[in-house]
């Protein structure tokens, strides 16, 4: 099955990327953590936690926009994820929205690529085969209606996660 070509998986460290916007996996301080969101404060330097301390925070399923300060990336996208309780607290529905959320500043922006970590899969221990279904999904069917962003990048820090994304990419595939 062709996979769908606007969905791209790769291996590598998200602060890296030199596209429009990375995603962060931020809590809703937004003043920084460990995990990407440690290592994007690393990159971008202080001046974006001065910057986030103008933006009161975030809730979860929600998102916020702020330059890349030092990154190579020009736009940071701060979402905020779900913390994994069991399932019963409808974290699947905040996943999607942290995906939609930053879709959403993605098009209004008119980003061509920007990259996802696997939102809520590390300290926040949202089981990784369900986190990637959703955000596929949630990605897939987004595009399906909106020229913005032209590619979405799911950056992969693990082979664990890697081997997810494949196969949630996979088993999606281009829709008719
Ligand atoms: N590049 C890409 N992905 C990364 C990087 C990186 N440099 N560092 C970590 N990751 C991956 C992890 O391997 C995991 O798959 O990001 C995913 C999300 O893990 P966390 O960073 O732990 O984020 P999350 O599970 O959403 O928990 C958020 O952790 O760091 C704190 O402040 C953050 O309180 C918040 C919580």
């Amino acid at each position: 099955m062709p996979l769908e070509p606007r969905l791209q998986v790769l291996r590598g460290d998200i602060t890296t990327l030199a596209i429009d916007a990375i995603v962060n996996a931020a809590n809703e301080s937004l003043l920084g953590g460990g995990g990407v969101d440690g290592a994007i404060h690393r990159a971008a330097g202080p001046e974006l936690l001065d910057y986030c301390r103008t933006l009161d925070g975030c809730k979860p399923g929600e998102a916020k926009l702020s330059p890349g300060f030092n990154l190579p990336a020009r736009w940071i996208i701060h979402t905020v994820g779900p913390i994994w309780r069991g399932s019963q607290y409808n974290e699947s529905m905040t996943l999607a929205n942290c995906y939609l959320a930053s879709l959403t500043i993605a098009k209004a922006m008119q980003f061509e690529d920007i990259a996802f970590p696997a939102i809520s899969t590390g300290v926040y221990g949202y089981p990784l085969n369900q986190a990637t279904m959703i955000a596929v999904e949630t990605c897939a069917t987004f595009i399906e209606d909106s020229p913005f962003p032209a590619r979405i990048h799911f950056v992969c820090f693990t082979p664990d996660a890697e081997a997810a994304y494949h196969i949630a990419v996979g088993s999606h595939g281009p829709r008719k």
